[in-house]
Protein backbone atom coordinates (compact mmCIF):
# COMPACT_ATOMS: atom_id res chain seq x y z
CA UNK A 1 0.00 0.00 0.00
CA UNK A 2 1.33 3.43 -0.27
CA UNK A 3 2.09 4.85 2.81
CA UNK A 4 1.76 8.98 4.05
CA UNK A 5 3.21 11.11 6.97
CA UNK A 6 3.58 13.61 8.69
CA UNK A 7 7.18 14.92 9.68
CA UNK A 8 7.63 17.30 12.32
CA UNK A 9 9.48 17.49 15.46
CA UNK A 10 8.31 17.06 17.93
CA UNK A 11 5.42 15.58 15.69
CA UNK A 12 3.40 13.32 18.40
CA UNK A 13 0.82 16.59 18.78
CA UNK A 14 0.14 16.42 15.48
CA UNK A 15 -3.45 16.38 14.07
CA UNK A 16 -2.76 15.46 10.25
CA UNK A 17 -3.05 11.74 10.97
CA UNK A 18 -6.78 12.22 12.58
CA UNK A 19 -7.60 14.50 9.54
CA UNK A 20 -6.40 12.16 6.92
CA UNK A 21 -7.83 9.68 8.47
CA UNK A 22 -11.28 11.03 8.37
CA UNK A 23 -11.25 12.05 4.89
CA UNK A 24 -10.31 8.40 4.01
CA UNK A 25 -13.26 7.67 5.79
CA UNK A 26 -15.44 9.96 3.68
CA UNK A 27 -14.41 7.65 0.80
CA UNK A 28 -14.32 4.42 2.37
CA UNK A 29 -11.05 4.24 2.56
CA UNK A 30 -8.20 3.54 5.03
CA UNK A 31 -4.88 4.79 4.61
CA UNK A 32 -1.36 4.21 6.29
CA UNK A 33 -0.21 7.34 7.72
CA UNK A 34 2.25 7.73 10.36
CA UNK A 35 3.61 10.20 12.52
CA UNK A 36 7.42 10.96 12.18
CA UNK A 37 9.64 12.71 14.42
CA UNK A 38 13.04 13.47 12.96
CA UNK A 39 15.34 16.30 14.58
CA UNK A 40 16.20 19.17 11.83
CA UNK A 41 19.72 16.87 11.24
CA UNK A 42 17.45 13.90 10.43
CA UNK A 43 15.64 14.78 7.84
CA UNK A 44 16.69 14.07 4.57
CA UNK A 45 17.86 10.88 5.76
CA UNK A 46 14.32 10.22 7.35
CA UNK A 47 12.44 11.41 4.48
CA UNK A 48 14.86 8.86 2.37
CA UNK A 49 14.03 6.24 4.39
CA UNK A 50 10.52 6.74 3.99
CA UNK A 51 10.61 6.40 0.43
CA UNK A 52 12.36 3.83 0.58
CA UNK A 53 9.76 1.66 2.64
CA UNK A 54 7.04 2.93 0.00
CA UNK A 55 6.23 6.59 1.36
CA UNK A 56 4.92 8.77 -1.45
CA UNK A 57 3.00 12.02 0.42
CA UNK A 58 4.33 13.62 3.13
CA UNK A 59 3.13 16.12 5.46
CA UNK A 60 5.68 18.93 6.64
CA UNK A 61 5.32 21.02 9.61
CA UNK A 62 7.23 22.71 12.11
CA UNK A 63 10.20 23.34 11.90
CA UNK A 64 10.79 21.89 8.56
CA UNK A 65 8.79 23.26 6.29
CA UNK A 66 12.33 25.67 4.80
CA UNK A 67 14.19 22.39 4.51
CA UNK A 68 11.82 19.88 3.23
CA UNK A 69 11.81 23.19 0.42
CA UNK A 70 15.11 22.81 -0.15
CA UNK A 71 15.51 19.34 -0.38
CA UNK A 72 13.24 19.06 -3.06
CA UNK A 73 14.06 17.94 -7.21
CA UNK A 74 10.94 20.37 -8.05
CA UNK A 75 8.39 22.49 -6.66
CA UNK A 76 5.38 24.63 -7.32
CA UNK A 77 5.44 28.36 -8.04
CA UNK A 78 3.48 29.22 -4.73
CA UNK A 79 5.70 26.72 -2.89
CA UNK A 80 8.82 28.71 -4.73
CA UNK A 81 7.37 32.17 -3.47
CA UNK A 82 6.84 31.23 0.09
CA UNK A 83 10.11 29.61 0.13
CA UNK A 84 8.68 26.71 1.92
CA UNK A 85 7.14 23.34 1.24
CA UNK A 86 4.28 21.35 3.89
CA UNK A 87 3.37 18.69 1.22
CA UNK A 88 5.80 16.54 -0.80
CA UNK A 89 5.15 14.12 -3.45
CA UNK A 90 7.22 11.59 -4.38
CA UNK A 91 8.33 11.80 -8.42
CA UNK A 92 10.16 9.30 -9.35
CA UNK A 93 13.76 9.26 -7.37
CA UNK A 94 13.43 12.51 -6.12
CA UNK A 95 10.37 14.71 -3.76
CA UNK A 96 8.09 17.41 -5.45
CA UNK A 97 7.11 20.20 -3.21
CA UNK A 98 3.74 22.41 -3.03
CA UNK A 99 2.92 24.52 0.00
CA UNK A 100 -0.57 24.74 0.71
CA UNK A 101 -0.71 26.51 3.66
CA UNK A 102 -1.57 30.22 2.40
CA UNK A 103 -4.13 28.45 0.51
CA UNK A 104 -5.55 26.97 3.02
CA UNK A 105 -5.70 29.74 5.19
CA UNK A 106 -7.33 32.11 2.55
CA UNK A 107 -10.05 29.11 1.74
CA UNK A 108 -10.59 29.68 5.70
CA UNK A 109 -10.86 33.11 5.48
CA UNK A 110 -13.34 33.36 2.50
CA UNK A 111 -15.35 29.77 2.31
CA UNK A 112 -15.29 29.14 6.66
CA UNK A 113 -15.69 32.55 8.13
CA UNK A 114 -17.01 34.64 4.36
CA UNK A 115 -14.72 36.95 4.72
CA UNK A 116 -13.78 39.38 1.42
CA UNK A 117 -10.47 39.57 1.20
CA UNK A 118 -10.29 42.16 -1.59
CA UNK A 119 -9.13 45.37 -1.34
CA UNK A 120 -8.42 44.34 3.00
CA UNK A 121 -5.45 46.08 4.87
CA UNK A 122 -4.07 43.84 6.82
CA UNK A 123 -1.67 43.76 9.82
CA UNK A 124 0.86 40.75 9.63
CA UNK A 125 2.63 40.09 12.38
CA UNK A 126 5.76 38.73 11.70
CA UNK A 127 8.08 37.58 9.40
CA UNK A 128 9.70 34.60 9.40
CA UNK A 129 8.79 31.39 7.48
CA UNK A 130 4.80 31.26 8.08
CA UNK A 131 4.77 35.02 7.42
CA UNK A 132 6.17 34.37 3.82
CA UNK A 133 3.52 32.38 2.69
CA UNK A 134 0.94 34.23 4.29
CA UNK A 135 1.80 36.98 2.87
CA UNK A 136 1.85 35.74 -0.90
CA UNK A 137 -1.64 33.93 -0.66
CA UNK A 138 -2.88 37.50 0.97
CA UNK A 139 -1.48 39.10 -2.02
CA UNK A 140 -2.65 36.58 -4.69
CA UNK A 141 -6.02 36.62 -2.99
CA UNK A 142 -6.12 40.44 -4.03
CA UNK A 143 -5.61 42.33 -0.61
CA UNK A 144 -4.83 46.15 -1.20
CA UNK A 145 -2.03 46.33 1.15
CA UNK A 146 -0.13 44.01 4.00
CA UNK A 147 1.68 45.89 6.90
CA UNK A 148 4.55 43.48 8.04
CA UNK A 149 5.34 44.54 11.96
CA UNK A 150 8.21 42.10 13.62
CA UNK A 151 10.39 42.42 16.59
CA UNK A 152 13.42 42.21 14.72
CA UNK A 153 12.60 45.15 11.70
CA UNK A 154 16.00 43.98 9.80
CA UNK A 155 13.76 40.51 8.95
CA UNK A 156 10.49 42.62 8.31
CA UNK A 157 12.36 44.52 5.65
CA UNK A 158 13.89 41.49 4.17
CA UNK A 159 10.45 39.55 3.79
CA UNK A 160 9.52 43.65 1.99
CA UNK A 161 11.96 43.29 -0.24
CA UNK A 162 11.55 39.21 -0.95
CA UNK A 163 7.86 39.94 -2.12
CA UNK A 164 8.64 42.41 -4.46
CA UNK A 165 5.38 44.44 -4.48
CA UNK A 166 6.12 47.79 -3.15
CA UNK A 167 2.81 49.28 -4.04
CA UNK A 168 1.16 46.62 -1.41
CA UNK A 169 3.49 45.83 0.96
CA UNK A 170 5.28 47.58 3.72
CA UNK A 171 6.80 47.29 7.38
CA UNK A 172 6.09 49.62 10.91
CA UNK A 173 8.42 49.16 13.62
CA UNK A 174 6.64 47.38 16.39
CA UNK A 175 7.31 50.17 18.56
CA UNK A 176 5.50 52.22 16.65
CA UNK A 177 2.09 50.28 16.75
CA UNK A 178 0.22 52.89 18.68
CA UNK A 179 0.44 55.33 15.82
CA UNK A 180 -0.23 52.48 12.86
CA UNK A 181 -3.94 52.97 13.05
CA UNK A 182 -6.89 49.97 13.02
CA UNK A 183 -6.81 47.01 10.40
CA UNK A 184 -9.69 44.72 9.29
CA UNK A 185 -7.51 42.00 9.45
CA UNK A 186 -4.83 41.18 12.12
CA UNK A 187 -3.00 37.77 11.28
CA UNK A 188 -0.23 36.40 14.04
CA UNK A 189 2.53 34.50 12.39
CA UNK A 190 4.86 34.97 15.12
CA UNK A 191 6.09 31.70 16.92
CA UNK A 192 6.07 33.84 20.58
CA UNK A 193 3.42 31.90 22.07
CA UNK A 194 5.11 28.61 21.15
CA UNK A 195 7.80 29.84 23.28
CA UNK A 196 4.84 30.92 26.03
CA UNK A 197 5.55 34.74 25.55
CA UNK A 198 2.86 37.51 25.37
CA UNK A 199 3.02 39.99 22.31
CA UNK A 200 2.27 43.36 23.27
CA UNK A 201 0.21 44.70 20.97
CA UNK A 202 -1.94 47.91 21.36
CA UNK A 203 -6.00 47.91 21.51
CA UNK A 204 -5.67 50.99 18.82
CA UNK A 205 -5.15 48.51 15.92
CA UNK A 206 -8.66 46.78 16.36
CA UNK A 207 -11.89 48.41 15.06
CA UNK A 208 -15.13 46.99 15.90
CA UNK A 209 -15.27 45.20 12.46
CA UNK A 210 -12.00 43.89 12.82
CA UNK A 211 -11.16 39.94 12.50
CA UNK A 212 -7.82 38.46 14.09
CA UNK A 213 -6.46 35.05 13.52
CA UNK A 214 -3.69 33.40 14.49
CA UNK A 215 -2.15 31.08 12.10
CA UNK A 216 -1.79 28.56 15.47
CA UNK A 217 -3.71 26.50 17.01
CA UNK A 218 -4.84 25.13 20.73
CA UNK A 219 -3.05 26.24 23.52
CA UNK A 220 -0.34 28.15 21.38
CA UNK A 221 -2.67 30.63 20.39
CA UNK A 222 -4.68 31.30 23.40
CA UNK A 223 -2.63 34.57 24.23
CA UNK A 224 -3.18 36.49 21.00
CA UNK A 225 -6.94 35.22 21.09
CA UNK A 226 -7.99 36.26 24.42
CA UNK A 227 -5.92 40.28 23.63
CA UNK A 228 -8.01 40.15 20.40
CA UNK A 229 -11.27 39.74 22.63
CA UNK A 230 -10.30 41.67 24.88
CA UNK A 231 -8.84 44.84 22.75
CA UNK A 232 -12.98 44.40 20.73
CA UNK A 233 -12.55 42.35 17.53
CA UNK A 234 -15.35 41.26 15.94
CA UNK A 235 -14.04 37.95 14.89
CA UNK A 236 -11.00 36.10 16.46
CA UNK A 237 -10.06 32.41 15.43
CA UNK A 238 -7.35 30.27 15.62
CA UNK A 239 -5.48 28.35 12.81
CA UNK A 240 -7.49 24.90 13.53
CA UNK A 241 -9.74 25.78 10.24
CA UNK A 242 -6.55 26.37 8.04
CA UNK A 243 -4.97 23.27 9.11
CA UNK A 244 -7.78 21.74 7.43
CA UNK A 245 -8.13 23.03 4.71
CA UNK A 246 -4.60 22.69 3.84
CA UNK A 247 -4.87 19.10 4.34
CA UNK A 248 -7.67 18.84 2.03
CA UNK A 249 -5.88 19.95 -0.94
CA UNK A 250 -3.01 17.68 0.64
CA UNK A 251 -5.56 15.31 0.33
CA UNK A 252 -7.07 16.14 -3.19
CA UNK A 253 -3.18 16.40 -4.68
CA UNK A 254 -2.83 13.10 -3.65
CA UNK A 255 -5.91 10.70 -3.58
CA UNK A 256 -7.50 12.73 -6.63
CA UNK A 257 -10.88 13.16 -4.35
CA UNK A 258 -12.05 16.28 -2.97
CA UNK A 259 -12.99 15.74 0.73
CA UNK A 260 -15.50 17.76 2.83
CA UNK A 261 -13.60 19.82 5.38
CA UNK A 262 -16.48 21.10 7.65
CA UNK A 263 -17.78 17.97 9.32
CA UNK A 264 -13.88 17.11 9.90
CA UNK A 265 -13.11 20.76 10.96
CA UNK A 266 -16.21 20.63 13.43
CA UNK A 267 -15.30 17.32 15.17
CA UNK A 268 -11.29 18.67 15.84
CA UNK A 269 -13.37 22.31 17.30
CA UNK A 270 -15.24 20.41 19.53
CA UNK A 271 -12.59 18.83 21.09
CA UNK A 272 -10.30 21.66 21.24
CA UNK A 273 -8.88 23.57 24.19
P1 LIG B 1 7.96 30.24 11.60
O1 LIG B 1 8.48 29.23 10.63
O2 LIG B 1 6.93 29.70 12.55
O3 LIG B 1 7.54 31.51 10.95
P2 LIG B 1 10.39 31.56 12.31
O4 LIG B 1 10.79 31.59 10.87
O5 LIG B 1 11.41 31.20 13.34
O6 LIG B 1 9.20 30.56 12.56
O7 LIG B 1 9.77 32.99 12.66
C1 LIG B 1 9.31 33.31 13.93
C2 LIG B 1 8.70 34.70 13.91
O8 LIG B 1 8.12 34.97 15.19
C3 LIG B 1 9.70 35.80 13.65
O9 LIG B 1 9.05 36.84 12.95
C4 LIG B 1 10.06 36.24 15.07
O10 LIG B 1 10.53 37.55 15.15
P3 LIG B 1 12.10 37.90 14.90
O11 LIG B 1 12.27 38.04 13.41
O12 LIG B 1 12.31 39.16 15.63
O13 LIG B 1 12.87 36.74 15.47
C5 LIG B 1 8.72 36.15 15.72
N1 LIG B 1 8.77 36.03 17.18
C6 LIG B 1 9.18 34.97 17.91
N2 LIG B 1 9.06 35.21 19.23
C7 LIG B 1 8.55 36.47 19.35
C8 LIG B 1 8.21 37.31 20.46
N3 LIG B 1 8.33 36.92 21.73
N4 LIG B 1 7.71 38.54 20.18
C9 LIG B 1 7.57 38.97 18.91
N5 LIG B 1 7.90 38.22 17.84
C10 LIG B 1 8.38 37.01 18.05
Amino acid sequence: PRKFAVFGHPASHSLSPRIHAAFAAQFDQTLQYDIIDAAPEQLADALERFAAEGGVGANITVPHKVAAFELCAEVTDRARRSGAANVLTRVGDGWHGDNTDGTGLVRDLTGRRRLDLRGRHVLLLGAGGAARGVAVSMLDAGVRRITIVNRTPANADALVDTLAAPDHVGSRYWKDMRDIGDFELIINTTSAGRSGEMLDLPSSLVNTLTTAVDISYGEVSIGFLSWARAAGCRHAFDGLGMLVEQAALAYEHWHGKRPDTDEVFADLQSHSV
